[in-house]
């Protein structure tokens, strides 16, 4: 039995495996990372580093709906398409489910339905592996309180971890060696002026997979040792900016530690860069409009979307600027319900 079996044998250990309904359905919100998850201390738990903390994007995410099927093999459907199981990103999902058999004679029908682009850096895993697991949780009624929730998502990709809440949530990085105690916990505070502006730079499936980076960052960037001692800082300064409602601390964290998180990458070898020529005219723009009074901040992720932060009261200059953009309100009750 593997590490990651052992795991959900643990949690799901006093629990009934036989469904009471006939499909569970779930919906989990992607999130945008402010102070990055960079680097694996365990490759197979997903097991993270550095603790890290996000933003989640209310509304946009993973719809999943799943059921046991009488069928040796699962059935995957994304956006109302039947996909192939020999895919690779099918057999990423497959094998994560795999995880979850508990009788030989059946396998899961799994529908996921998205409303952002799927592996583009707009942290669809996350949504997709939470919403699984939520999924999974009504299927069987098993009513798993939130930090099991939380780490058995991590297992499917670590940034799932922190889709199970809403809002700021923090993933606290752990000390154990089986991750018991690495889940994300919400910091319950609001900020309804907040506003994340999605570009769309390119929405293709990225070239080379966060856990492919982080593992060749890790391994070869003479920066990387810097980074365990940046992210502390920066959590302990998005944490007393979002108490505080201090935008400009928050937003110069939140950009500092994404430019921090990237100059590790470019340090890698291969070398490894996420952007694209437009993702820097970008970041530029933002530096100009910065220096120009707007009060206006981005972050990054591993794809070349920036996501712009501001708040309402620059929302019109905002959208004269970058009339492309999607933007999201995470705290707003109207985007909540949307
Ligand atoms: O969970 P993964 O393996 O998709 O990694 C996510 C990595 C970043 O998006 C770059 C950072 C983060 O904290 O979400």
């Amino acid at each position: 039995m593997n590490t990651k079996q052992a795991v959900i044998q643990h949690i799901l250990a006093e629990y009934k495996k036989i469904p009471t309904k006939s499909w569970g359905e779930s919906f989990a919100p992607s999130n945008i990372a402010l102070c990055k998850y960079w680097g694996k201390r365990d490759s197979e738990l997903n097991l993270p580093m550095t603790s890290s903390l996000s933003i989640s994007l209310a509304h946009k995410g993973a719809q999943v709906k799943i059921a046991l099927i009488d069928s040796p093999e699962h059935e995957l459907i994304i956006n109302g398409k039947i996909i192939d199981n020999s895919l690779p990103h099918a057999k990423r999902l497959l094998a994560f489910l795999d995880n979850f058999i508990f009788d030989n004679a059946h396998r899961y029908q799994l529908t996921l339905c998205y409303n952002i682009p799927v592996a583009a850096g707009l942290a669809s895993s996350a949504c997709t592996f939470a919403a699984i697991v939520k999924a999974l949780n009504d299927l069987y009624q098993w009513q798993l309180d939130h930090p099991s929730l939380s780490i058995l998502a991590r297992l499917g990709s670590g940034s799932a971890a922190r889709s199970i809440d809403v809002g700021f949530v923090e993933w606290q990085r752990g000390n154990r060696s089986d991750g018991m105690d690495s889940y994300a916990v919400p910091l319950n505070q609001s900020w309804p002026e907040l506003n994340v502006g999605l570009s769309m730079i390119q929405t293709n499936i990225k070239s080379v997979s966060s856990r492919e980076g982080m593992k060749r960052t890790l391994q070869t960037s003479p920066l990387y040792a810097a980074w365990p001692q940046k992210i502390q800082q920066d959590l302990t300064q998005v944490k007393k900016a979002i108490a505080q409602k201090n935008f400009d601390l928050f937003g110069k964290t939140a950009e500092s530690n994404a430019l921090a998180m990237h100059a590790t990458m470019h340090t890698a070898w291969p070398p490894l860069m996420y952007s694209h020529p437009e993702t820097i005219t970008m970041m530029k723009r933002v530096w100009e409009l910065r220096d120009a009074g707007l009060t206006i901040y981005f972050t990054q992720d591993a794809g070349p979307n920036l996501k712009l932060l501001f708040l309402d009261s620059d929302i019109t200059n905002i959208k004269t600027e970058f009339p492309d953009i999607e933007i999201i309100s995470p705290f707003k009750k109207e985007t909540i319900n949307a």
